[in-house]
């Protein structure tokens, strides 16, 4: 059984529990983030933390724990949990004022704070990266601040379901004829030897994975290019993938039934995915 966290104590998961006001049950008024692990070490923190630390200042949200406390907890739960390969999940709602009311509680409301490990044997070496993915485009109708890490994840989550549906893995989603992302990742085209990605902006979520991946290929002398493509130059390019913190790089193989290539994961993707572990392995905390 895991050993979780909440509120600053560590329980087995079957005794932890939040309230059933809480804001982040009741209106999705909760930020999150999803660390990996490898070699029981955490890749990316401090770029988690910082984004961690925006997302609650964009919603005027109070941070439970300071960024000290916060590496001290997941590395505490790593320990506990024996965690060598995996995740780490981490929630803070704006907690609980004891009733349902639109209008935010008082500022003293205590935020609720909730961890916890997903044990992952095999993520750095996993299987579904030499395959490769399989993708749909859907179109993208959830709302405009996907900069902030929340957790009003259910079109993501339905947007997984069409996929495997249609007999796929995951979906890009599409606005105004433009791929933002997809459903938990951030989504690149490559043509030749240029990467291309949707630039920053409050219509995507500034992935971690995103910006570690774009200096190595820089430093790889690789050509970045920031800007909007189209689903149907998605289709046409030599490779796609996608990062995220749960699966590094991941290549792309077929766009809506669209074989990439020969259909089978590209060089680029496959060799970005080799350096991005190599590197974040090397400053893993
Ligand atoms: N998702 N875009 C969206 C919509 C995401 O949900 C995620 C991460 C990313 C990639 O961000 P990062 O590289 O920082 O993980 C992009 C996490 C892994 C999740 O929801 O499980």
């Amino acid at each position: 059984m895991r050993t979780v966290y909440v509120n600053g104590n560590y329980l087995p998961e079957t005794e932890a529990t939040v309230s059933i006001f809480d804001r982040g049950f009741l209106m999705a008024d909760g930020v999150y983030e999803v660390t990996s692990v490898l070699g029981g070490k955490l890749i990316d923190f401090e770029g988690h933390a910082v984004r961690l630390a925006r997302s609650l200042k964009e919603l005027d949200m109070r941070a439970p724990v300071d960024k000290d406390d916060l590496l001290a907890i997941h590395r505490e739960l790593v320990r506990l949990n024996d965690i060598d390969e995996g995740l780490i999940y981490l929630q803070i709602t704006r907690g609980s004022d004891g009733d349902r009311d639109f209008v935010f509680p008082p500022e003293d409301t205590e935020p609720t704070i909730v961890m916890f490990t997903q044990n992952k044997p095999g993520l750095a070496d996993n299987p579904a990266a030499k395959k490769g993915a399989k993708i749909i485009s859907i179109e993208d109708i959830r709302w405009g601040r996907r900069d902030i890490k929340t957790v009003q994840l259910l079109y993501p989550s339905m947007g997984k379901m069409m996929a495997k549906k249609a007999g796929a893995d995951d979906a890009w989603m599409i606005e105004d004829g433009f791929v933002t992302e997809g459903t938990s990742n951030n989504a690149y085209i490559v043509k030749g030897n240029r990467i291309i990605t949707r630039a920053l902006s409050n219509d995507i979520l500034h992935g971690i994975t995103r910006a570690a991946v774009l200096r190595l290929a820089r430093e790889a002398q690789m050509e970045v290019e920031e800007r909007n493509f189209t689903i149907e130059e998605a289709r046409a390019a030599d490779e796609a993938f996608t990062t995220s913190a749960s699966a590094f790089v991941m290549p792309v193989v077929e766009i809506d039934g669209i074989a990439l290539g020969d259909g089978t994961p590209g060089h680029v993707a496959r060799r970005l995915r080799e350096i991005y572990l190599e590197e974040s392995l090397k400053k893993a905390v």
